[in-house]
């Protein structure tokens, strides 16, 4: 199981590039399955949960070719329509599917995906979704079984929940369905946008994608298209962080500073000086001091949940208390203990967590507990005294892409062993 190595104490300095979004690019993959025509993705990251993606498409009996960040897939014919639990356990976002082959073969099966280390995370409004859009919904033996033999009809679904996979496999399931669905309480992340932008180019008619309510207008069928997908705004926010958090003067270049927004902001009231340069870059530079700022995870426009253990880490850097509160998910705050084992102060108390800033955090063996929660101890890390070692770095292969080389590139002292 490789671990992370880092010499702390080193300000990231010079470029970092961001890649593509994997949160972008994993329901575009899943959209592949709504055409019998190929469909070419460009900016892929190559990451774990990416190569699960292209395996469940695989095994639906899907081509997919893949070279560097571009990805050819054609679901010409399927050879069955199920995402087993071995796949779905080890990524969440295979749910994603459910629709896609509902509308496009009539019947789907794909397994629960069970908890996660952040929570329940349950699906029922993907399932409510389909429902309200005419398939027959079975839940049995671990898997939900979606069977809609004279195809789905167009219908309106409000989401109890801001929901982003949720809103994603609800838009691809109506593009095909008879008559129009309306999607009320809809999720508006970029990823969300970029999705509809795909399905668009493959000839589905969708308005409002971005706001809270999504029309779409059902098609026949749709084609091929080619698409790139946008940069991955959750990396770029852990790069800049990262700028901040070692007092370095860091450029993250091809990002879209338009989705960072709320990082941007609360950056800039925390005394880092931020500037965009050209249309696709933000630097960082580290101010005279660090203030610590309260700060509340909210669905998009609001500052991303993605991002919280991020800054939670900043703020052990920060003078002063600050607050963080966890509005998204129900137990995102395991990275709160093995910072404090570096020497952070901070109290967890239900959703919030009190960060006592600046406290001097000294290198120690911390364990990664999930994605966002293992860039986190990254960060602390590379500010942090003397050595660390991160293990369970598996959890970041699944999103950031070639992380320990992009930080080596920008001056810090990381390796993989
Ligand atoms: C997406 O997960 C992202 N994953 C997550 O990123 C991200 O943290 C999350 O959105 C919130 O922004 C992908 O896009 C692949 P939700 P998703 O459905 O769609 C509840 C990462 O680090 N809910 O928006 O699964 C749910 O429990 C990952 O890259 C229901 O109750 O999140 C949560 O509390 C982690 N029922 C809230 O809604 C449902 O049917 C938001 O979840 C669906 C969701």
């Amino acid at each position: 199981m490789d671990r992370f190595l880092i010499e702390g104490g080193v300000p990231l300095n010079g470029e970092i590039q961001t890649s593509g979004a994997k949160n972008a690019a994993l329901p575009a993959l899943a959209a592949c399955l709504l055409t019998p025509e190929p469909v070419t993705l460009h900016r892929i990251p190559r990451v774990k949960d990416i190569a699960t993606m292209t395996s469940l498409l695989r095994a639906v009996g899907a081509k997919v070719d893949m070279d560097g960040g571009t990805v050819r897939v054609e679901a010409k014919e399927f050879v069955k329509t199920e995402a087993p639990y071995e796949l779905v356990k080890t990524m969440r976002a295979s749910s994603l599917v459910l629709g896609p082959m509902a509308a496009r073969c009539g019947t789907a099966r794909v397994s629960m995906p069970g908890g996660c280390a952040i929570g329940a995370r349950p699906i029922n409004l993907h399932i409510l979704g389909l429902e309200q859009l005419g398939a027959q919904i079975a839940q049995t033996h671990g898997y939900i079984e979606a069977s809609a033999p004279d195809g789905l009809r167009g219908a309106t679904v409000h989401f109890d929940r801001i929901t982003v996979t949720g809103t994603e496999d609800l838009m691809m399931a109506a593009v095909l369905a008879r008559g129009e669905t309306i999607l009320q309480n809809a999720a508006r992340e970029p990823e969300v946008t970029d999705l509809a932008h795909l399905l668009i180019r493959m000839g589905a008619r969708i308005e409002g994608a971005g706001s809270s309510t999504i029309r779409i207008e059902g098609v026949e069928s749709l084609h091929g298209a080619e698409h790139t997908i946008i940069p991955d705004r959750i990396e770029a926010g852990t790069f800049l962080i990262g700028g901040a958090i070692t007092g370095g003067n860091l450029l993250v270049t091809q990002c879209n500073p338009e989705h960072l927004g709320a990082l941007i902001a609360k950056l800039k009231l925390c005394g880092v000086a931020v500037s965009e340069e050209a249309s696709n870059a933000v630097r960082v530079k580290a101010g005279v001091a660090l203030r610590a700022c309260d700060m509340i995870t909210e669905e998009y426009p609001g500052f991303p949940t993605d991002l919280q253990a991020q800054y939670m880490a900043l703020m052990t850097q920060a003078d002063g208390i600050s607050m963080v509160t966890e509005t998204i998910f129900e137990n995102r705050f395991m990275h709160a203990p093995e910072l404090m084992r570096m020497g952070a102060s901070i109290r967890i108390e239900g959703r919030q967590a009190i960060v006592a800033g600046p406290r001097e955090l000294t290198g120690a063996q911390v364990m990664s507990s999930d994605l966002r929660a293992s860039a986190s101890l990254v960060l602390a890390a590379l500010v942090a005294k003397g050595q660390t070692t991160v293990d369970r770095v598996y959890h970041m292969d699944r999103g950031y892409e070639r992380i320990e080389q992009k930080l080596a590139g920008a001056g810090a002292r990381v390796t993989r062993v």
